[in-house]
C-alpha cells in the first residue's frame, strides 16, 4: 500500500513533530482561485508534535483530533509535505482509520491541502485542482477562531486580531525556535531594542500593545506555544488595572497563565518582570503595588519555579513616587532610560537560569 520509507518511519516515529510554518492556529478556507476569495468553513490548531485538531463551523463544539503517524517532506525544501495521518475523535468515519494528506507551503503563506484522490500514498504531490480547494490561511484579516479545547471560548472577536495576534501569526514560519521569547504587552512591543538589549540570546517580541494578563492568557498557545520558547520573560497586569480589573482578577488569570504554559513546558524558567509604575496611572498607584505584591507571593508559594523581576523599587524615587524621567511623553511608556532598568534586571536574571 505504501512504500517502505513510510513503513520505516512508521516503526520508528512514536512523535512526529510539526515543521515550524505548519504549527499555530490556521483558518480554513475554500478558496477560489479565478476571484482569489476566501470562505472560511472552520479552523486547524497545528500543535508542535504532530496533533493536529480542527474545528468546523457549522459545529464548533465539536473538535476533530489527528495525529500525524509519519510526515515525509517530499521536495526536501520544506515545500510540500506528504502525512499519514490517524483520526481520534472526530465524525465516525474517520475515526481509527489513517489517511493520506499533502500540504504544500503557497507563496502567499497559505498551505495548500489535498488528500491523495486514490486512497494510496504514494510520493506524487497531488494539487488539488478542484474551483474551491481548501486552503489553510492567515491571510483574510477577518476569521473567526475559538480555542480548540474550550470551544466555547472565543480567540478573534478582540481589538487586538487584525493588527497585532494575525500579524505575530503570519511571523511563525520564519521564526528562530528555542529563543527567548518576551511575552505581554506594549512595553514588551515597543522594547524596540531587544536584540541589542541581549546580544548574547536569541530574543523573539510577541508583545501586543494594551494587553491585558488575561489577554495573554487566552492567546499564548496560539502565538507562543508553537516557538518552542527556552524561556518566557512575561510582562503583564498594568493593562488589566487600567481596564478597571482588582488585582486579586490579575492574580487568578496569573494561577492560570502559569499552569497553561506548564502544560506544554515543565522546566523552563520563566521570569515576571513586576508591574511599573508609570505616571499616568498614578491614582492606580496602590493598585498596581497589590498586583505585584499578591504576585510576587504566588511565585513564593505557588510557583517557586517562576521567577518575579523586581523593577518597581527601581522605578520610585525615595518618597515613593514615579521617577517621571524614565517615562517618555505619554508618561506611561519608558524612554532609553527606563528600559535600561528592565535590560539590567532581565540580562541579571538570564544570567542565573
Ligand atoms: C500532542 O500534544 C497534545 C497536547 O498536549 C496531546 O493532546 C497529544 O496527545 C500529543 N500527541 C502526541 C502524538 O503525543
Ligand atoms: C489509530 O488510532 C487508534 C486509536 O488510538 C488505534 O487503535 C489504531 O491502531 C490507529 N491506527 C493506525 C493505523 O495507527
Ligand atoms: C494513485 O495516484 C498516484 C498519484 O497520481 C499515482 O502515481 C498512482 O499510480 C495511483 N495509484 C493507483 C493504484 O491508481
Ligand atoms: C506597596 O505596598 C507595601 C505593602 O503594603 C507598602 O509598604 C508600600 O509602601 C507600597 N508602595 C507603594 C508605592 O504604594
Ligand atoms: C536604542 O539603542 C540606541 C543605540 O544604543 C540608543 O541610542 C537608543 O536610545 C535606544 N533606545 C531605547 C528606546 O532604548
Amino acid at each position: 500500500m505504501y512504500n517502505g520509507c513510510i513503513r520505516l518511519h512508521l516503526l520508528l516515529a512514536a512523535f512526529t513533530p510539526t515543521p515550524m510554518w505548519m504549527r499555530g492556529l490556521w483558518c480554513v478556507a475554500q478558496y477560489t482561485e479565478s476571484s482569489q476569495t476566501y470562505t472560511q468553513i472552520g479552523q486547524a490548531f497545528f500543535y508542535n508534535n504532530g496533533t493536529i485538531t480542527h474545528n468546523f463551523l457549522d459545529n464548533l463544539a465539536f473538535t476533530q483530533v489527528t495525529h500525524f503517524l509519519t510526515i515525509d517532506n517530499t521536495d526536501e525544501t520544506d515545500g510540500i509535505y506528504q502525512v499519514y495521518t490517524n483520526t481520534t475523535q472526530g465524525p465516525p468515519e474517520y475515526v481509527n482509520k489513517a489517511s493520506c494528506f499533502w500540504y504544500r507551503q503557497m507563496s502567499n503563506g497559505d498551505v495548500a491541502s489535498g488528500r491523495q484522490s486514490n486512497g494510496t500514498c504514494t510520493r506524487t504531490f497531488e494539487l488539488d485542482t478542484t474551483s474551491t480547494a481548501i486552503r489553510y490561511t492567515r491571510n483574510p484579516s477577518t476569521c473567526h477562531f475559538i480555542d480548540d479545547e474550550d470551544t466555547n471560548l472565543v480567540l478573534s472577536d478582540t481589538s487586538f486580531e487584525k493588527n497585532q495576534i494575525l500579524a505575530l501569526d503570519r511571523q511563525l514560519p520564519l521564526a528562530k525556535r528555542r529563543g527567548i521569547v518576551f511575552y505581554g504587552s506594549s512595553s514588551i512591543r515597543l522594547w524596540s531594542n531587544l536584540s541589542s538589549d541581549f546580544p548574547y540570546y536569541t530574543v523573539l517580541n510577541r508583545g501586543f500593545g494594551g494587553s491585558a494578563l488575561t489577554q495573554c492568557l487566552r492567546e499564548w498557545k496560539r502565538i507562543v506555544y508553537p516557538l518552542e520558547p527556552s524561556v518566557i520573560i512575561l510582562y503583564a497586569g498594568e493593562n488589566d488595572i487600567a481596564a478597571g480589573n482588582s488585582p486579586s482578577n490579575i492574580q487568578s488569570a496569573f494561577r492560570r497563565l502559569i499552569p497553561a504554559i506548564r502544560r506544554f513546558y515543565p522546566n523552563i524558567p520563566i521570569g515576571y518582570i513586576s508591574v511599573k509604575p508609570s505616571p499616568y496611572r498614578i491614582d492606580k498607584i496602590s493598585k498596581l503595588n497589590e498586583t505585584n505584591i499578591r504576585i510576587q507571593g504566588d511565585i513564593k508559594l505557588l510557583f517557586p519555579d517562576v521567577t518575579f523581576i523586581n523593577i518597581w523599587p527601581q522605578m520610585l524615587t525615595t518618597d515613593g513616587q514615579p521617577r517621571r524621567e524614565l517615562f517618555g511623553s505619554d508618561t506611561l511608556h519608558m524612554n532609553a532610560k527606563g528600559y535600561a532598568i528592565w535590560a539590567k534586571a532581565v540580562n541579571n536574571y538570564l544570567s542565573t537560569v
